[in-house]
Formats: structure tokens, sequence, C-alpha cells
């Protein structure tokens, strides 16, 4: 890499994997200073936090400014829809994460599946709707299931796979209702209707930078909150990686068809994105398919992603953010890692927040696990407790995916907190198949 690398970094975002990220980047040999923002008790302990809200856009420059940052990684898409890096990027500071009109590409399904389409990248046939009563007549003369998706960001709370057509009829009204609430005013009422695609679903995240990419090992999410993949959908319940259902074979097949025309797509429309495609794909029995792109590191794929790499992630997103990417080489551990999400009881609805959390020493804990923190903060007391939904990711490192997944879950069961809830199958799939 030609340029020296920074030697101060903020990571905005407040998850397990912004914890994930700070942790990878503070690992890198350049010793760099981690800052970040808001961050949570977990990152504090290893970077330092300031309190400046993530969609706090201005607050974020100001931050940067004055702690003489040198290089931003953003995590969540708000800030990157609400235009950080354009703004970062007007003061001359290097951003990892796109600009708002890459951002786009998550922050509107319509405008990419109209990409989709235009360059012929395999994705579900779809119908654009602004009007609810369009989209429901075009419900009742269509066959069952179909896939009823809100245009703009809905925190996970804008896709429902309908059944029948009253499911369909609900959905669309139940959107409309929620987007008639969002901030993102031009995107009320935009709906789009989807052919429901079967199969396997697997995460792929790529490093871009321009017309240069580099395809991150592959994992794979479990978005519904039960066991055996029921209940409703979460922001991910766990992941794994390497996801072996994507054989070297199918991951050719998916540069080709899906990765290199996304980024040249992109590129095309005038779009220098630097920063992380996370391309959702279904593997289809006629071949993958794309059901969205992210524009930003996948939670809780990272945190299962980024313990295998062997590479300095410093040195690569920074590669990324200044443009010399191309001929970048990946290592990889040939290693398995499994995370499960340990979340608050009732999420992803109400749940209680303040319980207090026990967790065994890191001495206790099997080797090559880390316990990520997400939605937790201190009380007045100094005590650990939970803030969110999504409370801690357990990850765990070993040779096999069975050996990372007893090793996992044996940490789960040693955290004590009353409300604590996980999921008992994750990597469950790909066990059965080996
Ligand atoms: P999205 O935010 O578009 O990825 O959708 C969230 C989830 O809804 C996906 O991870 C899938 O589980 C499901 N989904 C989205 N689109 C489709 C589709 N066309 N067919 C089947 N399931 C879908
Ligand atoms: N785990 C799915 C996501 O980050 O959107």
């Amino acid at each position: 890499m030609a340029t020296a690398l920074p030697s101060s970094v903020l990571v905005v975002g407040s998850g397990g994997r912004e914890h994930a990220l700070v942790l990878a980047l503070g690992a890198s040999p350049a010793g760099p200073r981690i800052l970040c923002a808001p961050g949570n008790a977990g990152i504090a302990e290893i970077a330092a936090c300031f309190p400046v809200a993530a969609d706090d856009i201005p607050g974020l420059v100001v931050l940067a400014q004055r702690e003489n940052v040198e290089f931003v990684v953003v995590g969540p898409e708000v800030p990157l829809s609400l235009g950080l890096a354009d703004e970062l990027g007007k003061i001359g500071l290097p951003v990892y994460g796109p600009t708002a009109d890459g951002a786009r590409l998550e922050a509107s399904k319509i405008y990419t599946k109209k990409l989709l389409l235009k360059h012929n990248i395999p994705t579900a046939p779809a119908a654009f709707f602004d009007d609810a009563e369009a989209a429901i007549d075009y419900i009742w003369a269509r066959r069952m299931p179909i896939v009823v998706k809100a245009d703009g960001l809905a925190a996970g709370k804008g896709v429902v796979v309908a059944q029948t057509h009253a499911e369909a009829e609900a959905a669309v009204r139940a959107l409309i209702a929620l987007k008639s609430q969002s901030k993102f005013e031009n995107q009320k009422s935009k709906i789009l209707l989807e052919d429901c695609l079967v199969g396997e679903e697997t995460s792929l995240l790529v490093v871009v930078s321009g017309r240069d990419y580099v395809i991150l090992p592959t994992s794979q999410d479990h978005k519904r909150i039960g066991d055996g993949d029921t209940g409703p959908n979460t922001g991910g319940m766990g992941a794994y990686s390497p996801a072996e259902i994507v054989t070297p074979e199918l991951l050719a097949r998916i540069e080709r068809e899906i990765v290199r025309p996304s980024v040249e797509a992109i590129a095309g429309e005038g779009i220098d994105f630097r920063g992380t495609l996370f391309i959702g794909i279904m593997l289809t029995p006629d071949g993958p398919s794309v059901l969205e792109y992210n524009t930003r590191f996948g939670d809780p794929e990272t945190q299962a992603v980024l313990p295998r790499l062997a590479s300095d992630l410093l040195e690569l997103l920074w590669a990324a953010a200044r443009g010399t990417l191309a001929g970048y080489q990946l290592e990889v551990k040939p290693a398995h890692a499994l995370c499960v999400v340990v979340a608050a009881h009732g999420y992803p609805e109400a749940y209680p927040k303040g319980d207090t959390i026990l967790l065994p020493v890191p001495s206790d804990l099997p080797p090559s696990t880390v316990i990520y923190h997400a939605g937790t903060a201190k009380n007045a007391a100094g005590q650990l407790v939970t803030a969110g939904g999504r409370v801690l990711g357990v990850t765990a490192l070993a040779p096999t995916l069975r050996a990372a997944a007893d090793a996992a879950y044996a940490a789960c069961d040693s955290i004590r907190c009353a409300s604590k809830y996980f999921r008992r199958d994750i990597g469950a799939r790909q066990l059965r198949r080996s």
C-alpha cells in the first residue's frame, strides 16, 4: 500500500458490528488510536468513546476535526444516507462508507431494483406502486406468496413475505402507516411487490473502491427470532463463516453474475463507491439472485467474518477509502467462526432495559472466544446493564464449525442476565449437512 496508514481512526456506531470493527482496527500493526461515537460499554473498554449520536452529522464532523482524526469508518446505514461521508469529504477526511448517492442503494429498494433489472443482474421480478390501492388491486390478481417491500429505510420492518392475499393487503396498509411517520419525506408511500424466491440466503460482504473490490469470506445470517427460522424477522440472531453452501464454484458464479456487474453498474451510475457493498443473495434452484444491497457491514455477519481475517483490516479499509485497492490480496484464516447474538427477551418487540449482566472473566472463556457488546451500558452504580434489543454477540473461532458452536454456546450459557435470550441453532443447517 502506497500511503502510510492513519494514526487515528473514528468508528461511528454503537452495535456489535462496531465493537468488532474497533477491535480489528485496533489490532493493526500500525497501532492507531481508536475513537468511537457513540460506542457502548464494551467498546469503551478498548477505545475512546464520545457521546455523539450516529445520526448527528454536524456533531460527528466537529468531533472528527476536534480530535484530529485521520480516518473515519462508518458502521450503520443512517449516517451514510444522511450524507456523513459527503460532509467529511468536504473537509478532506478519508472515509470508509459511501456518500449519500451510494447509500441510496440501501435506502431505496426501488432504485436498487431498477438498477438490477437495467443491468440484467439476477433478481426477483417486481412491480412498483406509489399508491396503496393500486398495489392492493395488483396483489389480488397475483398468485401467492408475494413479497411486499417499503421503499425507504425501515429498520428491518420494511419487508413482509405474505402467504395469502389478505396478509399481503394488510402488509401494504401497515407499511403505508409506518412510512407516513418516516423522516425520509420523499419515500413515504412507495411500495415494491416482488415474486417470492425460495432457497437459502447468504450474505456477501464486498469491500468496494470504485471499480476495484475485494470479496470478504462468505457468511450466513439467521434472521428470524426463533429456532428453526420461526417467528418475526430481526436484525440478525447469529451468523457463521464460511458458509460452505457457497462452494468455490458457486462463489465464482456469484462473482461473475452478480458482484462484478454490480460494481460496474454502480460505477456506471457515476457513484464513486468506497465502502462495503453487502449483497443479500438467495441461492435458488435456478441460481443466485440478489435480494438486496446494503451499503455497510452486516450485523452480526461482521462479528463472524472479521475474526477470520489474517490481513490488517485497517490497511484494507484505508486502501478502499484512498482508491488504492487494486491488486489487494486478502488473507483469510482457515478456521470457522460462529457468532450467537444474545438478545433481551421480547426482542424484536418490546423488551426490558437496565437488567444487570454478569460476564465470565476472559480467562474463563473457551479459547478464541470473544464477547462483542451491542446494546450494553453502565448504570449509575457502574454495573453492566442491557440497553438495547440485541445485547451481545458471542463469537468463537475454531478448526471446525462444531467446535466453534460448542465454544460459543458454552460462553453464552455462562453469561448471567435475567432477560437473556438466544437461538440454540445457529449454524445448524451447515452442521446437519457436514
Ligand atoms: P431485504 O431487506 O430486501 O433483504 O428483505 C429482508 C428479508 O426478506 C430477506 O433477507 C429475505 O429473508 C426476505 N425476502 C426479501 N425479498 C424476498 C424475495 N423476493 N423472496 C423471498 N424472500 C425475500
Ligand atoms: N444481518 C443483516 C444486516 O445487517 O442487515
